[in-house]
C-alpha cells in the first residue's frame, strides 16, 4: 500500500530502531579499541567527541550497548565534567581566557560583554547555530592579556567593544566571501 503523508496515523507508525543498526564506522573503529576495558569510558568519549565536535545521544546509546557502560552512569560522567558538550558546536568557536594573566586584566568584562551582545552563557550556541561562547584557562599567550581565541586565532590585550567588533569582523567576512 502506497504511504500517505497525510495519514493522521502515520506518526504512530513504527519505523524500527536506529540502534538496531551497527554503528556507523567511525564509532565501530572507537568501541573495537576499547573493547573489554572497563577504564576506558572517559577516553571513549573524548574520541568520539573529538571525531564529531559532540556527543550526541545515540552516540551514548551506541557506547551503552557496544562497551557494556550503563546510559546512567554515561550521562554521569559527561555532565560531571565540563569538557563534554552534548549538543553540536556552532560554527565558529569563541574562548574567552580567564587565565588569572586574562583575569586581572578584565577578561571577565569582555566574557559579561559578549554574553550580552550574542545572548548567550557560557557553553551555549546562538539560536542561528553562528558561534558557541566558551572560556578557556589560559592558551599561553599572557603577555598579550586579554586574550580572545576565535577559532584558532588569538587576539590579545581586547577590550569589551574589540573582542565584540571582532566577531562583527568575521560575520562581515562571510557575508562578503
Ligand atoms: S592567562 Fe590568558 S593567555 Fe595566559
Amino acid at each position: 500500500m502506497a504511504s500517505n503523508r497525510n495519514d493522521p496515523l502515520r506518526k504512530f507508525v513504527y519505523r524500527g530502531d536506529p540502534l538496531a543498526e551497527p554503528p556507523p564506522p567511525e564509532l565501530a573503529v572507537i568501541f573495537s579499541q576499547h573493547r573489554g576495558e572497563p577504564d576506558a569510558l572517559i577516553t571513549a568519549l573524548e574520541e568520539i567527541q573529538r571525531h564529531y565536535g559532540y556527543l550526541g545521544q545515540s552516540h551514548l546509546q551506541y557506547l551503552s550497548r557496544e562497551l557494556g557502560f550503563p546510559l546512567a552512569r554515561i550521562y554521569g560522567v559527561v555532565t560531571f565534567y565540563n569538557l563534554f558538550r552534548l549538543d553540536p558546536p556552532g560554527k565558529h568557536q569563541i574562548r574567552v581566557c580567564r587565565g588569572t594573566a586574562c583575569h586581572v586584566n578584565q577578561s571577565a568584562q569582555i566574557l559579561a560583554y559578549l554574553e550580552q551582545k550574542l545572548g548567550v552563557s557560557v557553553g551555549e550556541t546562538t539560536p542561528d547555530g553562528a558561534v558557541t561562547l566558551q572560556t578557556v584557562a589560559c592558551v599561553g599567550a599572557c603577555s598579550l592579556a586579554p586574550v580572545l581565541v576565535v577559532d584558532d586565532e588569538t587576539y590579545g590585550r581586547m577590550s569589551a567593544d574589540e573582542a565584540w567588533q571582532t566577531l562583527v569582523a568575521l560575520a562581515a567576512e562571510e557575508v562578503n566571501a
